[in-house]
């Protein structure tokens, strides 16, 4: 099982450019720029005498701040450190045979698989169709397997499953016995989140999984926190049994007050909504890419007649991003980029025309 290359390993690339890695822009991890909400730094330097104690092993103040935030069963949700142990520990209890990913998508899915000895399957997205999701997954979902595992919005494509395709998928899911998971990471980034989540399908549907991660909007990957949802009791009892105790340390476990932040909400809805805006009219512009309208606070982009190493090129301007040619699916020609502040984002935009016009 070979490991996956992620973005945002800016520590390598310091070490390679001999420079210190607050010198270079990281444009591979997708991360909100705002950095974390300033009243959870604030808890976390007050609080530093909690990891003198354990934490608590059943993470109750963590796990009732999610239910109040999406009015959930308590009962129906499992925290991990970071969504990728929720994926792992989820697709462990789940045992699947067979199963059904998408490509490109997250690596970690096809890693968490391969571990239990899974079969895995792709639905291959199609470049013609921006790499949406389309009725055709529909025609290959049968009994033959036991989980389809989706990502909405997709990483790297940024794009997401229509709401009615995705009910189309859960009941068709079910009609064949097969598990369905949705990875919901990225979600909060979206224009509509409420709208598009899957979560209010979880109380009716039990072969529904939902992940989550507060690494991502809430700027914490270095904290690794992450949660699912069923209402699979069964399922969420033998995960329960198997897991390592204390895997989210206790200042992790204090995050669950970064979800009742309403004003760090509002000022990064305000940033995603006008930078993604911004950012996706001037790459339009250049007609040397093709940009993919993005949904996530991350964009892919597809060079058209200049095949240079667009990474290797950027890095020599101290700019990190994404290469895609690692995802099933996709080549050397696609890139992935993160939506940072404005200022970042014009930084990037004059550093791409330059690589591009000027050789
Ligand atoms: C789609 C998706 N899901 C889950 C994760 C993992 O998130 P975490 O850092 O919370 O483990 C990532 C990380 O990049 C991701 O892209």
């Amino acid at each position: 099982m070979k490991k996956v290359k992620h973005g945002g390993n800016i520590y390598e690339i310091a070490e390679k450019l001999g420079v210190q890695k607050e010198e270079i822009i990281d444009f591979s991890a997708n991360i909100n720029p705002l950095g974390v909400p300033n009243a959870f730094k604030k808890a976390l330097i007050e609080n530093i005498d909690i990891i003198e104690n354990y934490p608590d092993p059943e993470y109750n103040s963590l796990v009732k701040a999610i239910g109040k935030e999406h009015q959930i069963n308590q009962n129906y949700i499992t925290v991990g450190n970071g969504a990728t142990e929720v994926i792992f520990s989820m697709i462990a209890s789940l045992k699947p045979k067979r199963s059904l990913i998408l490509a490109p998508t997250f690596g970690e899915y096809e890693r968490a698989l391969m571990r239990v000895g899974s079969k895995v399957e792709y639905f291959y997205l199609k470049e013609g169709n921006d790499f949406c999701v389309d009725d055709d997954i529909l025609k290959v979902i049968d009994e033959s397997f036991d989980l389809v595992i989706l990502c909405n919005p997709n990483n790297p494509t940024s794009q997401i499953v229509e709401k009615r395709r995705l009910i189309k998928i859960l009941d068709h899911c079910k009609k064949n016995h097969v598990h369905l998971m949705i990875d919901e990471a990225f979600i909060d980034f979206v224009d509509e989140p409420k709208k598009e989540t899957m979560l209010s399908y979880v109380e009716g549907y039990n072969h529904l999984y939902i992940i989550k991660a507060l690494t991502k909007f809430y700027a914490l990957p270095g904290l690794r926190i992450g949660y699912g949802i069923t209402s699979n009791r069964e399922l969420l009892e033998d995960m329960n049994n198997h897991k390592e105790p204390w895997t989210i340390n206790s200042y992790a476990a204090m995050a669950g007050m970064v979800l009742e932040d309403e004003s760090y909400k509002k000022e990064s809805r305000q940033w995603i909504l006008a930078e993604r805006k911004a950012f996706f009219d001037e790459l339009k512009k250049i007609d040397q890419i093709k940009v993919y309208k993005p949904n996530g606070n991350y964009i892919l982009f597809k060079l058209l007649q200049n095949k240079k190493d667009m990474k290797e090129a950027l890095l020599k301007k101290r700019i990190l991003i994404r290469s895609c040619s690692n995802y099933n699916n996709l080549d050397e020609v696609f890139y992935r980029i993160a939506i940072k502040d404005q200022a970042s984002n014009t930084i990037f935009i004059k550093a791409l025309k330059e690589v591009l016009y000027e050789g």
